[in-house]
């Protein structure tokens, strides 16, 4: 059942690029995007005045990253909360609120609380989920689903990745609703949007030698920092959290512009910072912040676009990402992310596909 491979995540990894192609294709319809399979209607954004993205773990961190695309293209006010703290807070939803939970399972006990508490006070709720057969496809009133086959391994992979994809179709359908977007933008997000499983699928072979090396030296720190700004800052928080659940060394993601406000502090001699800079609209910013780090002795990594400028004495390891519209191109520094997590927790010896403490399904607040 392993294929092959040595744990179920990296198998799973290692499908991503077949899982999202299945996603894609299931909602494109003659080369457009169709979601009314979903429920949604044809110009459903006209019907809501603002959305609320729910969800847990590395679930929310995909929605993190879509509050940003979200609000800068449909200019619709996007809040992204984790559910546990979303239900206990009495947020104000009406008639007018799209809800957005996305969960793998389908059962997370608090994005459920959190989808009924909103569906309560009047909201539509809109599910992004990996299991048809699920107390959250089965509440909601419009489901899409993610598509992304079974995942076995406690740290979600090729979930994550159809998660953001389908919040890239819920993006490039609402332009196609916006006036004030040209259809030649939309057509041109769409065909970008098609180019990523294949671009997944070479990164996933060519990063391997690379990344299994930088993982070597990572596996004996105590602290490893992850930075980005915009969509970048939410990968970091994906990365970060990839890394300690199954490495369980100590990960923290900053959004870059943060660092000087306090965590500079704890940037020494040999400490790894992983920057991401997929954003070529405000790489000088990142940029600047790496130098920091590495003026104050960090070891730092840099993944960024394969034609990127830069002062290469600030980099110690460099990982280029083929060249995508920056609203995509953050998507595709998931799959380095995803395998210094794995290699480094080879180094360290832990059971990858069950980490201790955590369980593939929390039904349980
Ligand atoms: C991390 C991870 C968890 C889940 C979270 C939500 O790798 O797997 O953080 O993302 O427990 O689970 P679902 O998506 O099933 O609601």
């Amino acid at each position: 059942e392993k294929q092959g491979y040595q744990h179920f995540m990296l198998k799973e990894i290692h499908e991503q690029s077949e899982s999202l192609k299945r996603l894609l294709e299931d909602n494109l319809n003659g080369g457009q995007i169709d979601l009314t399979a979903s429920g949604l209607a044809e110009d459903w954004l006209d019907n809501y005045d603002k959305i609320h993205i729910v969800a847990c773990g590395t679930a929310y961190h995909s929605g993190a990253l879509a509050k940003y695309l979200l609000e800068d293209k449909l200019r619709i006010p996007v809040e992204v909360e984790v559910a546990s703290e979303y239900r206990y807070r009495n947020p104000i939803v009406d008639a007018g609120t799209l809800m957005i939970v996305v969960s793998q399972s389908g059962e997370t006990a608090d994005t459920l609380a959190a989808l009924r508490l909103a569906k309560e006070k009047g909201a539509s709720v809109l599910a992004l989920t990996n299991s048809r057969d699920s107390s959250i496809a089965r509440e909601s009133d419009m489901v899409i689903y993610l598509k992304a086959g079974p995942e076995i391994a406690v740290a979600s992979t090729k979930a994550y990745t159809n998660m953001v994809a389908a919040f890239y179709l819920l993006l490039v359908d609402g332009m196609r609703q916006r006036d004030n977007i040209s259809d030649q933008i939309t057509a041109e997000y769409t065909s970008d949007l098609i180019k990523l499983p294949e671009m997944i699928r070479k990164l996933s072979e060519q990063s391997k030698e690379q990344i299994q090396a930088i993982a070597d030296n990572y596996a004996d720190k105590e602290n490893i920092f992850f930075i980005g700004r915009n969509t970048d800052y939410t990968l970091a928080l994906e990365g970060a959290l990839k890394l300690k659940e199954i490495s369980y060394i100590h990960a923290e993601a900053y959004p870059a512009g943060e660092l000087k406000h306090g965590t500079l502090a704890l940037i020494e001699e040999g400490v790894p910072v992983v920057a991401l800079g997929s954003r070529a609209d405000i790489f000088s910013k990142l940029f600047s912040n790496l130098k920091e780090v590495k003026a104050r002795g960090a070891e730092t990594l840099l993944i960024t676009e394969e034609n990127q400028k830069f002062e290469i004495e600030s980099v110690d390891h460099l990982i280029e990402l083929p060249i995508l519209n920056k609203d995509f191109a953050g998507l595709l520094a998931i799959i380095p992310l995803q395998l210094l997590a794995y290699y480094t927790a080879l180094n360290c010896g832990e059971d990858i596909d069950q980490p201790r403490n955590l369980a593939k399904s929390v039904t349980v607040e």
